[in-house]
């Protein structure tokens, strides 16, 4: 029992296919050159006062002030997620959190952990970090391939508290301080924080002020505090992310709650902000932002309708696909597998138990595996606002 549960994380860990078309470490001579003429251009790396929250506008303009975000999940907003997400409707993307020591120190974990390539952008780069010198190393070795390199301030989990980093910052401002400081002194794309309320609102923006002096161009609010870390039991809280859109003056993205397109207007109305992020609900949905619905937002809702073709089963079959061309860890593909067809196993959950017991994953398993539930005969379909009825009904 023992060895087979070893086998299956070592298998997981392992690389879905050959890495042949991403681009990865080290740099290719021409993203190299590009840097260095940023560099020439900009000596200071991203300059203070004033004309530094203009640029943070003009850079946040040039990409298109995209609005629709995919948030920064470990393990989860992986390239090949990315991908699909922005072919459904998301106008940028984060990776997962990166730990910026491991990403200098190991090799392997920077080829295992981070990919890209040319259709993905715009681009956020995360890190975790304790150590402002550590951080800019980790953050040049990325800023070629992105458009923010930004800071985790908000993972609540209890490998944040032991590491020292993410929420548990919140603890240690003067840390947080020199770690923005020392990337937008010395960095050619801008930096963007993500960060989560304070119990007390006051606290909430003297840190977002704070951020914003020390040289955020950009910053992600997801609107829970440390303690409150189960996203479905608290709701987030807009009133503090519009509190802070009104008190900085560089772009704001609210983050929590964005479960369907009606909860994008509604929070961008609500909060006044430039965008949002959404995460735990593009795992189960990733056209979400190109306005489907699972069916617990969709099913006998006024207006909806199922759709004909879309499905999370045809989403697994598009994702498989950046997979096969852009490799990731098994151990990823087989997380988005539950998180996609989780309701599909539900119905047939032999099904489920087959890919449980299947510790050495391959595509033609999962193409078969997604063809047997067909053939069982299950299908749980999208929603999508049924357009026909709204024209009838006016
Ligand atoms: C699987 C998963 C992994 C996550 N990993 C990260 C991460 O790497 N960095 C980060 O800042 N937040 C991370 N988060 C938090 C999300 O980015 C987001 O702030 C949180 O889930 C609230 O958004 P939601 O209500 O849309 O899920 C993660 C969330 C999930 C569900």
């Amino acid at each position: 029992m023992a060895t087979k549960t070893i086998n299956l994380n070592i298998e997981d860990d392992c690389l879905c296919s050959d890495i042949t078309t991403t681009c990865s470490f080290p740099l290719e001579q021409k993203d190299v050159e590009e840097t260095q003429s940023l560099s020439l251009n900009r000596p200071n790396g991203y300059l203070k006062g004033e004309s530094r929250i203009e640029r943070a506008w003009s850079h946040w303009k040039k990409l298109g002030e995209p609005k629709l975000i995919v948030a920064p999940m470990v393990d989860n907003s992986e390239l090949p997620f990315r991908l699909l997400c922005r072919k459904y409707g998301a106008e940028a993307a984060y990776t997962p959190m990166l730990h910026s020591r491991l990403f200098n120190e190991d090799e392997k974990y920077r080829a295992m952990e981070f990919s890209t390539c040319k259709e993905d952008r715009p681009l956020f780069v995360q890190f975790c970090a304790n150590n402002p010198d550590t951080l800019l190393e980790a953050a040049r070795k990325v800023e070629p391939y992105c458009d923010y390199v930004d800071i985790n301030f908000g993972c609540p989990q209890r490998i944040a508290k032991r590491g020292n980093y993410g929420a548990f910052l919140m603890d240690n401002l003067s840390l947080v301080k020199s770690l923005v400081e020392k990337l937008a002194n010395n960095l050619n794309v801008p930096v963007s924080c993500k960060i989560r309320i304070f119990p007390n609102l006051q606290d909430t923006l003297s840190y977002a002020k704070m951020l914003e002096d020390a040289g955020c161009s950009l910053l992600a609010v997801h609107g829970r505090t440390r303690d409150e870390k189960d996203g479905k039991k608290f709701r987030a809280n807009w009133e503090a992310i519009k509190a802070v859109r009104n008190v900085v003056r560089i772009p704001v993205l609210a983050n929590g709650n964005i479960r369907h397109i009606d909860d994008v207007h509604s929070c961008l109305e609500e909060t006044g902000t430039d965008g949002v992020l959404s995460a735990d609900p593009l795992l189960e949905n990733p056209a979400l932002f190109a306005g489907y619905r699972t069916a617990e937002w969709g099913l006998g809702v006024a207006g909806m309708k199922e759709d004909d073709k879309l499905d999370q089963a045809e989403l697994l079959i598009e994702y498989l696909r950046f997979c096969e061309r852009y490799p990731v860890p098994w151990r990823i593909i087989r997380s988005h597998v539950h998180k996609l067809l989780g309701e599909w196993f539900r119905i047939q959950p032999s099904v489920r138990e087959d890919f449980n017991k299947q510790y050495k994953l391959t595509f033609e398993f999962l193409y078969d595996l997604v063809n047997r539930l067909k053939e069982l005969g299950v299908r749980i379909p999208l929603y999508v606002k049924d357009t026909e009825q709204a024209v009838s009904a006016n």
